[in-house]
């Protein structure tokens, strides 16, 4: 471990993170009761141009007058490379009212992408005395975010959570596919002339945690395209919670379930976790710092990981 103590995420649970178009009202009391963690309110890409003042409109009425409980609540503003982001961001902190939690952030591509937005925030918040301090998240979605990722997650302290947007991410990169998350068909090794696919999200996923988990940022994957297909959505989220995330999107109320599931650590890996601390409180005890638990190794390190899981199911049901 460095001297530098990696820092916590804000504790509170992300496991899935619902979208729906601002342009469609109908949908935010269906959104406000469902099960997701975190909603959030879209004014970007599910938002055609024309109808972009309308959908503000829509969201800014709504953050007051739905109920949203106790859920986390977003709203995606327009891309710094468009001229609507500053209207999204003035007339959401102007009229809103403080029922917001946060602003996501999209296509963001280097540090003072943020900065600018953390500029104009705090220069509204500050005119018009809000009380609650606006959280960030932000979207990679393209190559210089993902190049730039970790001065991004260290951007500013408002930032509590980054997601991976694998279409535009995609289309970034020039990938040669237009799938947005899972297995891509042209993605595999050959051996003994039979095809094993390999994870072409894998290494930007693996950058995004190790940035988040510098800066004390929440690391979730972002959307599964394909909604019919809950098998292949089950194993994108098991293979991003295996690499560290915390929540994936659901773009369908039916993907809320499925990420619910993943993300929330089992009752079997709940009680396995306890059992490896209990072992190595007893190992401890008898002057060991290794352990054997059900035929192999457990020291000093498993201890860490079993908290990982206990801390993250206690969060949840907290
Ligand atoms: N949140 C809450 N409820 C939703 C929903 C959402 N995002 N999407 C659909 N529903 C509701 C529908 O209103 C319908 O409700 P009903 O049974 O009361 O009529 C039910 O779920 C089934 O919907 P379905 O008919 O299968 O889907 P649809 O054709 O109405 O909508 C989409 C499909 C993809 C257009 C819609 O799900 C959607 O807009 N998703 C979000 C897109 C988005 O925000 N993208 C930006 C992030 S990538
Ligand atoms: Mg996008």
């Amino acid at each position: 471990m460095s001297f530098r103590i990696q820092p916590q995420p804000v504790a509170r649970p992300n496991r899935c993170q619902l979208f729906g178009p601002g342009s469609n009202t109908k949908l935010f009391e269906k959104m406000a009761s469902s099960a997701a963690d975190v909603i959030n309110l879209d004014l970007e890409d599910s938002v055609a141009p024309n109808d972009k003042p309308q959908a503000r409109a829509n969201v800014v009425a709504a953050i007051g007058a739905v109920d949203w409980g106790k859920k986390t609540l977003s709203v995606r503003i327009n891309g710094l490379d468009t001229p609507y982001w500053y209207r999204d961001v003035v007339d959401i902190l102007e009229q809103a009212g403080e029922r917001i939690d946060q602003i996501m952030i999209p296509k963001v591509g280097c540090a003072a992408d943020i900065y600018a937005v953390d500029a104009l925030v705090t220069a509204i918040e500050t005119a018009k005395g809000r009380q609650k301090k606006i959280a960030f998240e932000v979207i990679i979605e393209s190559a210089a975010g993902i190049a730039h990722v970790e001065e991004i997650a260290a951007a500013s302290p408002r930032l509590q959570a980054m997601s991976l947007g694998a279409a535009d991410f995609a289309a970034s990169m020039g990938m040669a596919t237009t799938g947005i998350g899972g297995t891509q068909e042209n993605y595999y090794m050959l051996h003994d002339g039979a095809k094993h696919w390999s994870d072409p999200w894998h290494w930007a996923q693996a950058a995004i945690v190790a940035a988040c988990r510098t800066h004390g940022v929440l690391p979730v994957d972002g959307p599964f395209g394909d909604f019919s297909d809950d098998d292949g959505y089950r194993a994108q989220a098991l293979r991003s919670a295996t690499l560290g995330m915390v929540g994936k999107w659901a773009i369908h109320p039916k993907q809320i379930a499925l990420a619910n599931e993943v993300f929330t650590p089992s009752e079997k890996a709940v009680t396995e976790a306890r059992e490896i601390l209990a072992a190595m409180e007893e190992a401890k005890a008898s002057g060991a710092g290794a352990t054997v638990y059900k035929g192999r190794l457990v020291d000093i390190a498993s201890i860490k990981q079993a908290e990982v899981i206990v801390r993250q199911a206690e969060m949840i049901a907290g």
